[in-house]
């Protein structure tokens, strides 16, 4: 079977169509068919070697998010059968979601949304996961409060954008200008460009600034928050350790960042938000497995509306 892996750390170009072993089949796994992938900034960022953990794994798997159908179960899997059509992340230490065949757990898939394709499955685990459990268990977002959401367009941001909505939110969205008809789409209450708007500057005060691109800090936003405020982010250095020892020492406004987890309840809320049509899935382009540096690019220089999928192809 066929397996994108890279062998050294680098651009794009580092990323190679390998022939791999087919993966054997532990008790609490599943096998999955792989027919659609997209690209999450992590992958790009694992690619380039910012991500210690795995810098002596060689060749080192690459990708999370999957979609497609269910081949083989292990002894102790109770819910998913032979057949299902599933979508889900692999978990951190298990990557290889560009790849015809992945295994991955029970507690991180479900089953497939039937009203979408496998490339707007495969586009929501990764970014749908982080927005949802950012705004619900982070950020404890509640009706008729004010969020400011920075990087609104992306993966993550378009997510946040419905799901906020959705709890009944006074929504802000930050992002460029080129993005103005997805904006139309997403229909954020209000809209910033980036490039001519500072938000940091304005006199406006919100209850959650979700961070999600991870370029301005818990210091920068602290006056714009209200006096439970709350900042949410998802870059460790901009929003966590001493941010977080900060907030124990002040009353009221706090940070947090965000680790997103594999959690297949939550896939299945999502399932449920997109069978109703609450949520829109993004998805700007798809690009097949032997052109996925060309993805990689795009996704880093592009700009897309949303998420970057891949066909697996086989
Ligand atoms: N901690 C976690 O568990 C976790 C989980 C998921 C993601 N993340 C991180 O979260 C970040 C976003 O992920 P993603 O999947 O949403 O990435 P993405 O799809 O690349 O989206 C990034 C967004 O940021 C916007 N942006 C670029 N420059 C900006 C600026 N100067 N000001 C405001 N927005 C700007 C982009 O807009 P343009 O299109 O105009 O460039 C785009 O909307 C990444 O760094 C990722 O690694 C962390």
């Amino acid at each position: 079977m066929k397996a994108v892996v890279i062998y050294k750390f680098g651009g794009p170009e580092v990323l190679k169509v390998s022939e791999v072993e087919y993966p054997k089949l532990r008790n609490d796994g599943i096998i999955i068919k792989v027919l659609a992938s997209s690209v999450n900034p992590i992958d790009c960022k694992i690619r380039e070697g910012f991500h210690t953990k795995q810098a002596l794994l060689r060749p080192l798997f690459m990708g999370y998010d999957i979609a497609g159908e269910v081949i083989e179960i292990g002894n102790d899997v109770k819910k998913i059968k032979v057949g299902d059509f599933v979508y889900g992340n692999l978990e951190s230490d298990s990557a290889g979601a560009y790849s015809h065949f992945a295994q991955v757990r029970e507690n991180a898939i479900a089953n497939k949304p039937d009203n979408i394709s496998f490339f707007e499955a495969a586009s929501i685990p990764y970014a749908g996961l982080t927005a949802l459990q950012s705004l619900r268990d982070y950020a404890n977002l509640q009706a008729g409060e004010k969020i400011l959401i920075n990087g609104a367009s992306g993966g993550v941001g378009s997510f946040a954008v419905q799901l906020a909505k959705e709890k009944g939110a006074k929504v802000t969205a930050v992002c460029n200008a080129k993005h103005t008809t997805m904006m139309q789409e997403l229909n954020p209450d209000y809209f910033l460009d980036y490039n001519t708007t500072d938000f940091t500057k304005q006199k406006e005060k919100y209850d959650v600034i979700f961070d999600v691109k991870g370029n301005k800090n818990f210091d920068s936003c602290y006056h714009l928050l209200n006096s439970n405020g709350r900042y949410v982010t998802t870059e460790p250095t901009k929003g966590g350790g001493i941010y977080n020892l900060f907030l124990k020492l002040t009353q009221g406004k706090s940070a947090k960042y965000v680790k997103m987890k594999s959690n297949a309840d939550d896939l299945d809320f999502l399932t449920k938000m997109v069978k109703s049509n609450k949520i829109i899935v993004f998805v700007d382009s798809v690009f097949p497995l032997d052109a996925l540096p060309q993805a990689h690019y795009y996704l880093e220089n592009n700009h897309p509306n949303g998420k970057v999928a891949i066909d697996i192809g086989h």
